[in-house]
């Protein structure tokens, strides 16, 4: 008997052995990842990396355009040239505009020729301004190209008309003679444009109409119909105005109606908003507030799962992409500034947000391949600030320059198990990762500690590949409330992360509080 139980003992212990000692393993790192390198098939379009530019505010004037007279700041044709530097280097590769809300008020035609004899007109969404139309289609057209970012022009649904739309087209894309082309040419420029995407309105649910998305779908079948391609090697990829946030049903309507011959991209909007009516300071929040925009910012995973599940019920094979135009972070005004600008400071949770929405992005690439931060210079979740002559960049700007190496990446497997980040009862997950490989080889992976508190150590288990090196970039702060300011503009940029060690294809990683990293593995 006695013999028995020590047999049963001995045995226990010789099964304990190995069981702690993995136990061991799994604890030493908070949160674990295995990498599967050689598993990658989907590209992750650079698309998803674009941003969003309104006539709203000092996105424009004061942000891309000064005036051709302007003496004090270096410009080219009126626009600055800090800032095409600036988007240069982020590799901004698609630029939406005129709008948002500002699209479906916008006469193309006011916006050509020579500038004394524009129409100016009143800006009824954005702080009734006068808009005197000196930026325009030629202006934003070739600013693009000096960015080196592909336009995507939102056309006037909302109070336009088909004619008008269809001639806009014709008007950039056609190269031939026709009376679009030719007022072309008088206006200074022979080559077409050949611009590939159109947004047909923009929040048709809303600012753009008011409609159902029963009507919308049928005045989009109508627009679209007339919407020739006018260009002779960009094919016109047509966007439909998308749902607002979790209208599911929006999208099943545009989907199951509208004929995917005439139909590339359906949009999607979502800002990480704490509470519409009280939308909290850009810099001076709690942690509560914090919790609750990251809650919103990570909202954005639940929503392109759903509407990806009802877009691959009418089309399997993913021809239709989910286009998510605008995207941010909206608080309050700063203040004593103008409400109807929409400007607003960018601290470190903006840097979250940006870091876990472009994974989600990267994560979904099969279907999201176009998206939108809204938006650039001056107006809610901006990547650059101006002060006249200054200029500065912001955290989400240093982000989106990080995560760079990911456009036009394929897309790697990771499956990631994230401990919680815990306030109050409530909890979200405390990492998010994203990677990818890139044409010369190299691994990219992102991730992103949102815990306001606690640092976060990860073990990657990396497969399929065999690697020798990691190197990496780090976005962080000693307070999530830090910025840049016009007089220290440098508080916050990445720096070397020296926390990641690579042992026999483990890959550990120490992640601190709030912090953004970019690991390199070669
Ligand atoms: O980005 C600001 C506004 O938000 C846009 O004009 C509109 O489309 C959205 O509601």
């Amino acid at each position: 008997m006695e013999a028995k139980t020590n047999i049963t003992t001995t045995m226990k212990r010789l099964f304990l052995i190995p069981l702690s000692l993995i136990l061991a393993f799994q604890l030493s790192a908070q949160n674990q990842a295995t990498l599967h390198a050689d598993m990658g098939k989907i590209k992750i379009s650079k698309n998803i990396y674009g941003h969003f530019s309104e006539h709203l505010g000092k996105c424009i004037y004061g942000g891309f355009y000064v005036g051709e007279g302007n003496t004090k700041i270096t410009n080219a044709n009126g626009v600055r040239l800090d800032v095409v530097d600036a988007l240069r280097k982020l590799k901004v590769p698609n630029l939406r505009w005129p709008g948002g809300c500002f699209a479906d008020t916008y006469h193309w035609k006011d916006g050509i020729g020579p500038k004394d004899k524009r129409p100016k007109m009143v800006n009824v969404w954005w702080g009734g301004v006068t808009e005197d139309n000196s930026f325009g289609t030629h202006d934003f057209l070739n600013m693009c190209e000096l960015i080196g970012a592909e336009p995507y022009l939102a056309a006037n649904v909302g109070s336009g008309t088909v004619q008008e739309f269809t001639e806009w087209i014709q008007y950039v894309n056609f190269e031939g003679e026709s009376p679009m082309s030719k007022v072309r040419k008088e206006n200074g420029r022979e080559k077409a444009w050949n611009i590939k995407f159109w947004g047909v309105g923009n929040e048709a649910w809303g600012c753009g109409g008011n409609m159902k998305v029963e009507h919308y779908t049928d005045i989009y079948r109508q627009y679209a119909t007339f919407m020739t391609d006018w260009s002779n090697t960009s094919k016109t990829f047509r966007i439909a105005s998308g749902a607002n946030g979790a209208d599911y049903h929006w999208t099943e309507v545009l989907m199951r109606d509208i004929p995917h011959n005439i139909l590339d991209g359906v949009a999607l909007h979502h800002y990480s908003v704490i509470q519409w009516s009280n939308k909290g300071s850009a810099t001076d929040f709690n942690e509560s507030q914090y919790f609750a925009t990251l809650k919103s910012a990570l909202f954005m995973d639940e929503l392109v799962t759903r509407h990806s599940t009802i877009m691959d019920q009418y089309d399997p094979s993913k021809k239709i992409a989910l286009v998510v135009d605008e995207w941010g972070g909206w608080y309050n005004v700063e203040p004593g500034t103008n409400p109807g600008f929409l400007y607003q400071q960018n601290t470190m949770r903006d840097a979250m947000i940006a870091g876990v929405t472009l994974n989600i992005f990267n994560n979904h690439s099969e279907r999201v391949r176009i998206a939108n931060l809204a938006q650039t210079i001056n107006v809610l979740q901006s990547v650059i600030l101006t002060n006249e002559e200054k200029i500065i960049l912001t955290p989400t700007y240093h982000v989106m320059e990080m995560y760079n190496v990911h456009q036009d990446a394929t897309l790697l497997p990771i499956d990631l198990k994230s401990t919680d980040y815990q306030f109050e009862g409530k909890s979200l997950p405390a990492v998010s990762a994203s990677a990818s490989r890139d044409q010369n080889g190299a691994i990219h992976i992102s991730l992103v500690n949102i815990d306001a508190k606690n640092s976060q150590e990860i073990a990657i288990d990396l497969q399929g590949g065999k690697f020798s090196s990691v190197t990496g970039r780090i976005l962080t702060s000693p307070s999530l409330q830090d910025h840049n300011t016009f007089e220290v503009p440098n508080k916050i940029k990445p720096d070397a992360f020296k926390g990641a060690t690579l042992s026999n294809n483990n890959l550990k990683v120490k992640l601190p509080a709030f912090c953004v990293v970019v690991l390199e593995l070669k």
